[in-house]
């Protein structure tokens, strides 16, 4: 039987590959760069699959012109970069890779959170930059962590292990989603309204998904809301957080500092961040153990054989296609 097609869109793992290729004909971009749109849509014109990540854009101009494809497998637990809508109006199934990043991105929130609160790249960098001549009392004093109050906007799987490392700092965690979660997902934290989470909150992490209900969940009025003293840690999506209003916030001290993975347009990030000391960048790595990663690409190549085979993939996030 003639296999099917499928492109992988990003370099990927080549022992991942080489599984795709024991199952498909795949043509595979292990350039540094994205397809262009045009490139995309080009190189999809006979596929039946493609192996997808969050930096490749999938919109409904894209669908349209690709009438042969049957299924998108994202390399990652959020989907924001497709049009869910318009891949289910085509008939083409969309699926993820939640579960098996889940504690290496809880690791980096702490990591974020830490470094942030505690001014490592700031200090590093003076370090580095020759400027240490003698040890000073009031050196580089951050934010406590332990003992603190920490916020939580976004109780999914992430949330909830991000909360569980709390225990460990002797924190008090609150969080914030529309509803509260089921007993025994997050033990010890207590749900409470945005306005008292913003209030109350000494370090804020956002862990929600991205989407139009989310997008700028935190703007100018939330930064206002938070203490002087807090630390805003984003690990979930560039959108959730207004960048223009984070930026005039750090800029006046009306928070203390930010722990960023994800911006609005990433790869590019408003330039204005690089000249704030009190912000930690990073460019969307909060997954990035080689377990991690390589655990979600075996997921996405798993999601895509059981699609392309006729049966049903693991993470389908839109069931209604199937
Ligand atoms: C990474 O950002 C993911 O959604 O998995």
């Amino acid at each position: 039987m003639e296999k099917k097609k499928i492109l992988v869109a990003r370099a990927v793992f080549p022992a991942v590959l080489e599984r795709l290729a024991s199952h498909f004909e795949v043509q595979s971009n292990q350039d540094e760069l994205n397809y262009s749109a045009p490139e995309l849509a080009a190189a999809l014109q006979d596929k039946d699959g493609l192996f997808s990540s969050p930096s490749v854009t999938i919109d409904g101009a894209l669908l349209a012109a690709c009438p042969r494809l049957k299924v998108i497998s994202n390399m990652a637990v959020g989907y924001n970069n497709i049009d869910i809508a318009a891949a289910s109006a085509a008939g083409i199934m969309v699926t993820n890779t939640p579960g098996v990043l889940d504690n290496a991105t809880a690791d980096f929130g702490w990591a974020l959170l830490l470094a942030t609160a505690r001014r490592v790249t700031e200090a590093s960098d003076w370090l580095r930059a020759g400027h240490w001549k003698k040890w000073g009392y009031d050196s580089f004093l951050g934010a406590d962590v332990h003992g603190a109050t920490l916020g939580i906007i976004g109780m999914g799987r992430i949330g909830a292990a991000i909360a569980r490392r709390a225990s460990g700092f002797d924190m008090r965690v609150i969080y914030h989603n529309r509803q509260p979660v089921a007993d025994g997902m997050a033990p010890g934290a207590a749900w409470v309204s945005k306005q008292q989470l913003l209030a109350e909150a000494d370090h804020v992490i956002l862990t929600l998904p991205y989407s139009s209900a989310t997008h700028h969940t935190i703007g100018a009025a939330e930064l206002d809301a938070m203490k002087p003293s807090a630390i805003l840690i984003n690990l979930a999506r560039g959108g959730i957080v207004d960048d223009a209003a984070l930026i005039a916030a750090l800029r006046a001290h009306r928070i203390a500092g930010a722990g960023l993975d994800v911006f609005e347009n990433e790869p590019a990030y408003a330039p204005e961040f690089l000249s704030l000391p009190n912000v930690v960048l990073t460019p969307h790595i909060a997954s990035a153990t080689l377990s991690a990663r390589r655990a979600m690409a075996d997921c996405a190549a798993d999601n895509l054989i059981a699609a392309l085979h006729g049966q049903m993939p693991r993470h389908l996030v839109n069931p209604a296609v199937r």
